[in-house]
C-alpha cells in the first residue's frame, strides 16, 4: 500500500491537475486521495476537482444566499431560510451564539453528497459586540493603526459567533450629507477612503484567511452608490466615466489590491445600467483589468430589483443580465435558484461562466479553511465579547475620532472644580450612540456621557443634569429646568444630535440641520450668558449655521459606540487632547450640498460659485479640526530624493526629470501647553492638465504624537508616477510634463516635471 501510494504520488507530480483529478476520483474514499478533501493539495486543484463532481443544481445553489436567524433589519426583511438543503452557498447569519450555525454547517458537511461547507456572512460594519465609532468618525481619527485594531477586534468577536465573512468595509465616496449612508463610509475623499479601504481589508483578513482571527472582507457597494441624486437612497446615479475612475473606483481598486476576498454590487443604476448588471464594472474592470479572483455578491434583492429598475421585464431576464454581467452570488431573492439552471440549458448563460462563478465561491471556502475546520468553537460570551483590551481600542478610537470645531476663549477643557450643567437629549442616551449597523451591539453595553463624566470627575465637580428636550418634537416643557441648571452652573455642556435611525440605510434627510427644538434649547441657554460647549452626535455632517455662532465650543463626537462616555469625558476634562479632523466637509447650509474640498476650478475666480444669500465657503472644511495645544509648521521643503538641496515655498521651482523622485519635509512643533497628536495632510495640485483636475488632491497623511515643547518631522516621499499622475476616462493613468505643487496647509512648493 505504502509503495503504491509512493508510486502514485510520483506519478501525480508529473501529471497535469486535470489528469490528477481523474486518477484520484476512481472509487477513492480516502481523504488524501480525493483531491478536494486533501488539505495539502493546491487550492486551485481542489476547486477544480470539486467542481468536476458537481451537478448543475449543486452549482446553482453555491451561488445562492439566504438568511439564518431572526433578521431585525427593517430595510432588508428576509425570513430565516425555510427549505434548507445543506447545499446553499451562503447564509447571512443573524446571531451571537454559534450553535445554530454549527448545526446547519453539520447538515452541509456531513449530510450532503459532497459535504461543501456553508459560508456564513453578516454586516459587521463598525464592530460586532464591541461597537466602535461609525466609519465616518473612524476616518476622522486619521489613525490607521487604530482602525486596523478595531477591525481585528470586530473579526475576532464575529468569528466567535460563527461568522466567516463580513460585508465590510463600505468604501463609497459620499459627498451629500443628506444621504443617510454617509455614516457608513470614510467620507468624501478618494485617497483617505482608499487608505482606509486597504487598511480594513488587511486587518480583517490578516496574512492568511485560514488563520484564527481572519475573516473575509467585502468591499461595498460596487460602485457609485454614494452619488445618489439629492441624497435619496436607492435612486439612480449619473456618473461619467471620468468621475467613475477618478472618484468612485479608487477606493475599490485599493481594497482589491489589498486582497479583498469579495465585493458587493450596489443598488444604483450608473448612467442607465444598474450596477448589479454592469458588465463594464464587474467583469471588464474588476475581473479582467484588476484580475480579482474573488466573487461579487449582489446587495439584498438586487437581482430581482433589475425588474423594478426597469431593465428586465421579469426575474429570469434579470438573472441573465446580472449573471452574465459578472454578479456571482445572489443575495436572498431566489432569482438564481429559480432561473439559472434553465438559462444554462437554454444556452443563454454559458457553462464556462457558471463554472467561473462557482470556482470563485469555492476558492474562498478553501482559503478560509472551512473544509478543514467547518465549525465554530463554542465559548461563553464572557470569554469572547467586550474584553478589556477590546474596550480600550474602542475608547481610543472614539476619542481620536472626535473633532473639536470651535473653542473660543479655551472654554474646553473644563476647568477643575467647575460646576457643569450637563444638558440635552444625548447626555443619558445609550441606544443612539451605537449608530446604524450596530452589529450585535446592545444598548446596555454603552457607557453614556453622563456616566462617563460622573466616573471621570468623581467628587471633583458638581454635575447638574437636565434633558431639556427630546431629539425632535415640540415639547419645550423641559426648557425651564435646563435654564435653571445653566444658571446654577459655571459652564454648560449641551449634548445635541441625531437619533441613530436618522442615518444609515434608507435614512436620508432633506436638511442636515438639527430639528428646531434642539436649536431653540440652545437659544434659551444662550440667554443665560453662561459659556456653552456644544457636543454633537450625528451620523452625517451637520448644518451648524445657527448653532455654531451661539456656542463657545463645538465638538462633533459622531456616534462613538460602547465607550462613548469615557471618550467624551476624557476630552472634556483634558485627559485626552482632541486630534480628530473632518473626513467630510460641513457645509454652511444644506443648500451648498454637494460641497467638497476637491472640486475642480470654476470658470471665473472671484465671482464663481457665489450665492446671493450665504457665503460660498463651507462652515468647516475637510481636514479641519482643533487641538487644545498649538502646532507650528516650519517652512515646507522639498528636494530631489538623495540630494540635500532643498527648495522651499518661495518663487523657486524645483525641476525634475522623468524617473526622479522627491522628498518633502515639514517640521511641526508643539508650542502649546499640552501633549497632542497632529496629522499632517499632504496635498498635490496640478494647475494645468488636459483633463482639468481638482483644486487640490490629498496624496498622503501621517499622524504623530508631539509632546509639548517638542518637534517632529513629517516626510512624504513623492513618486511623480504615483502621486502626480491622473487617471483618464479609460482607466489608464497618465503623467503630463509641466508644473505641480506640493501643498501642506497654506504652503506650497512648485515642482517642474521636465
Ligand atoms: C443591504 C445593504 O445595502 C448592504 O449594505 C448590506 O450589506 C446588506 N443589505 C445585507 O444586510
Amino acid at each position: 500500500m505504502k509503495l503504491n501510494l509512493f508510486i502514485l504520488t510520483g506519478l501525480i507530480l508529473t501529471l497535469t491537475p486535470h489528469t490528477w483529478t481523474a486518477i484520484a476520483r476512481e472509487g477513492s474514499t480516502d481523504k488524501k486521495e480525493i483531491i478536494y478533501k486533501n488539505p495539502d493539495a493546491p487550492i486551485d486543484d481542489r476547486v477544480g476537482d470539486l467542481l468536476s463532481r458537481m451537478t448543475l443544481e449543486e452549482k446553482v445553489l453555491q451561488l445562492s444566499q439566504y438568511v439564518l436567524g431572526n433578521n431585525d433589519n427593517i430595510n432588508n426583511i428576509g425570513e430565516t431560510v425555510k427549505k434548507f438543503s445543506g447545499k446553499e452557498g451562503s447564509l447571512i447569519f443573524v446571531g451571537v451564539e454559534p450553535q445554530l450555525r454549527n448545526a446547519m454547517q453539520k447538515e452541509a458537511v456531513e449530510n450532503t453528497r459532497l459535504g461543501i461547507p456553508i459560508l456564513f456572512g453578516f454586516d459587521v460594519i463598525h464592530g460586532f459586540r464591541t461597537v466602535f465609532p461609525i466609519p465616518l468618525g473612524q476616518a476622522a481619527s486619521w489613525n490607521t493603526d487604530l482602525v486596523a485594531q478595531a477591525c481585528r477586534v470586530a473579526a475576532r468577536e464575529a468569528i466567535s459567533a460563527g461568522i466567516d465573512w463580513t460585508f465590510s468595509p463600505m468604501v463609497d465616496i459620499a459627498r451629500d450629507g443628506r444621504w443617510g449612508r454617509i455614516a457608513e463610509g470614510f467620507g468624501e475623499d478618494p485617497y483617505l477612503c482608499s487608505t482606509m479601504s486597504a487598511v480594513s481589508v488587511k486587518a480583517y483578513q490578516g496574512d492568511d484567511l485560514a488563520d484564527d482571527g481572519s475573516i473575509a472582507a467585502c468591499l461595498k457597494h460596487y460602485v457609485g452608490y454614494g452619488a445618489s441624486e439629492a441624497g435619496r437612497d436607492y435612486v439612480a446615479t449619473e456618473i461619467s466615466r471620468q468621475t467613475l475612475w477618478d472618484t468612485y473606483l479608487p477606493s475599490f481598486e485599493a481594497g482589491v489590491k489589498a486582497g479583498a476576498a469579495t465585493l458587493m454590487s450596489s443598488f444604483n443604476a450608473i448612467s442607465g445600467i444598474p450596477a448589479s448588471a454592469k458588465h463594464y464594472t464587474m467583469t471588464e474592470i474588476l475581473k479582467e483589468k484588476w484580475a480579482h479572483s474573488g466573487f461579487v455578491v449582489s446587495d439584498w434583492n438586487a437581482v430581482d430589483q433589475l425588474v423594478t429598475q426597469g431593465m428586465a421585464p421579469d426575474r429570469k431576464q434579470a438573472t441573465m443580465y446580472a449573471f452574465n454581467a459578472g454578479l456571482d452570488m445572489d443575495m436572498v431573492d431566489n432569482c438564481y435558484v429559480e432561473n439559472l439552471a434553465d438559462l444554462v440549458k437554454e444556452g443563454k448563460v454559458s457553462e464556462e461562466r457558471l463554472d467561473d462563478a462557482v470556482r470563485r465561491v469555492l476558492r474562498l471556502k478553501f482559503r478560509l479553511g472551512l473544509f478543514e475546520e467547518p465549525y465554530t468553537v463554542e465559548k461563553p460570551q464572557s470569554e469572547r465579547f467586550l474584553l478589556p483590551e477590546y474596550k480600550e481600542v474602542a475608547e481610543q478610537l472614539a476619542q481620536e475620532s472626535m473633532v473639536l470645531l470651535k473653542n473660543e476663549s479655551d472654554v474646553l477643557p473644563l476647568k477643575k472644580g467647575a460646576r457643569i450643567a450637563l444638558i440635552g437629549p444625548v447626555v443619558k442616551n445609550r441606544f443612539d450612540m451605537l449608530g446604524s449597523w450596530e452589529g450585535r451591539g446592545i444598548e446596555e453595553d454603552v457607557i453614556s456621557i453622563y456616566d462617563g463624566l460622573k466616573a471621570e470627575l468623581g467628587d471633583e465637580s458638581e454635575i447638574i443634569y437636565a434633558m431639556g428636550c427630546d431629539f425632535d418634537g415640540e415639547d419645550t416643557s423641559g426648557f425651564h429646568e435646563a435654564t435653571a441648571a445653566a444658571e446654577a452652573a459655571d459652564i454648560v455642556v449641551l449634548c445635541l444630535g441625531e437619533k441613530r435611525a436618522w442615518s444609515g440605510e434608507n435614512a436620508s434627510r432633506s436638511t442636515i440641520a438639527l430639528p428646531q427644538i434642539q436649536e431653540k434649547l440652545l437659544e434659551e441657554l444662550d440667554k443665560t450668558g453662561k459659556p456653552i460647549a456644544v457636543l454633537l452626535s450625528s451620523g452625517r455632517p451637520l448644518d451648524l449655521t445657527r448653532i455654531a455662532p451661539m456656542a463657545d465650543a463645538v465638538m462633533e463626537i459622531w456616534q462613538p459606540g460602547v465607550m462613548t462616555g469615557p471618550a467624551v469625558a476624557g476630552i472634556l476634562t483634558g485627559r485626552y487632547n482632541p486630534s480628530g479632523k473632518l473626513a467630510v466637509t460641513f457645509p454652511y447650509t444644506t443648500g451648498q450640498i454637494p460641497i467638497y474640498y476637491n472640486q475642480r476650478n470654476a470658470a471665473r475666480t472671484e465671482r464663481a460659485g457665489r450665492y446671493q444669500d450665504i457665503q460660498s465657503t463651507p462652515m468647516y472644511e475637510f481636514g479641519y479640526g482643533l487641538s487644545y495645544t498649538d502646532f507650528d509648521y516650519s517652512p515646507l521643503k522639498v528636494c530631489i530624493y538623495g540630494s540635500d538641496r532643498y527648495t522651499d515655498t518661495g518663487d523657486n521651482v524645483l525641476t525634475i526629470k522623468e524617473g526622479q523622485t522627491l522628498t518633502a519635509e515639514i517640521t511641526v512643533s508643539n508650542t502649546g501647553g499640552m501633549d497632542g497628536k497632529e496629522t499632517v495632510l499632504w496635498y498635490i495640485c496640478d494647475p494645468y492638465c488636459s483633463i482639468t483636475r481638482p483644486v487640490k488632491e490629498l496624496r498622503h497623511f501621517e499622524k504623530k504624537m508631539i509632546r509639548k515643547g517638542e518637534s517632529r518631522t513629517f516626510t512624504f516621499h513623492i513618486d511623480p508616477e504615483r502621486d502626480f499622475s491622473f487617471i483618464g476616462p479609460d482607466g489608464n493613468r497618465f503623467l503630463e510634463k509641466g508644473d505641480y505643487y506640493i501643498m501642506v496647509q497654506d504652503q506650497k512648493v512648485r515642482i517642474r516635471l521636465d
